[in-house]
């Protein structure tokens, strides 16, 4: 399925959104909005072009990571960080009509480009995210991310800045 991701409209139609996750809708159509009034986080929608409807989005954050959550030292020169610097995928959604067409997948690769122009004028360690549930974590799996932390079904996940990087500059 063929979308456009776009930059977040304030009036843009959210009450029909449902990707099955209550939390994630609930936070999408009540607090979006005054999330992305304050620079809380940004977010990003994907367009469906023939109806001009949201059918999915996703909401970045600067974040960072103590080291101690990691199972081992990832790279040399982390060495001396308590915490390593990243950008955090907050909230990912597809509409439930939606899903299991590639909008997800379309949704990520936005997502490393947009890390990726982070990259060039902030280092970072990588981009983080905590997985909702077991079929979450086989979509990130399926990308390439790596569980960090010990929950099965709810592991908070990595990708490193450098296979971003690699990802992207190699399209
Ligand atoms: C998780 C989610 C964002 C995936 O989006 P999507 O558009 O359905 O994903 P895609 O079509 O791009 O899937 C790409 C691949 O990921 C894997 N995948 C996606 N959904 C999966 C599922 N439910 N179970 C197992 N694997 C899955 C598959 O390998 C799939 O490829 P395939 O369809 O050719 O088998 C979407 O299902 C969703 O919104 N779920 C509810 C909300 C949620 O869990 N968000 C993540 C919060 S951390």
């Amino acid at each position: 399925m063929q979308v456009i991701i776009e930059s977040y409209q304030r009036d843009r139609p959210r009450n029909f959104f449902e990707c099955g996750r209550r939390p994630i809708d609930n936070w999408y159509k009540n607090n979006s909005k005054k999330c992305f009034d304050r620079v809380e986080y940004r977010v990003f929608e994907a367009i469906f072009p023939a109806t001009g409807r949201v059918v999915g989005y996703y909401a970045l954050q600067i974040g960072n990571e103590s080291m101690a959550a990691l199972p081992s030292k990832p790279a040399d020169y982390t060495k001396n960080y308590t915490a390593f610097p990243a950008v955090h995928l907050a909230f990912l959604g597809v509409h439930r009509e939606c899903q299991r067409k590639g909008v997800g997948t379309a949704l990520l690769s936005d997502v490393f480009d947009k890390v990726y122009q982070i990259s060039e004028i902030a280092g970072m360690y990588a981009l983080t995210l905590q997985s909702y549930d077991e079929e979450s974590t086989a979509f990130y799996s399926s990308l390439g991310f790596e569980p960090y932390s010990d929950s099965k079904a709810s592991p908070k996940m990595l990708m490193p800045i450098r296979t971003i990087r690699a990802l992207v500059e190699g399209e």
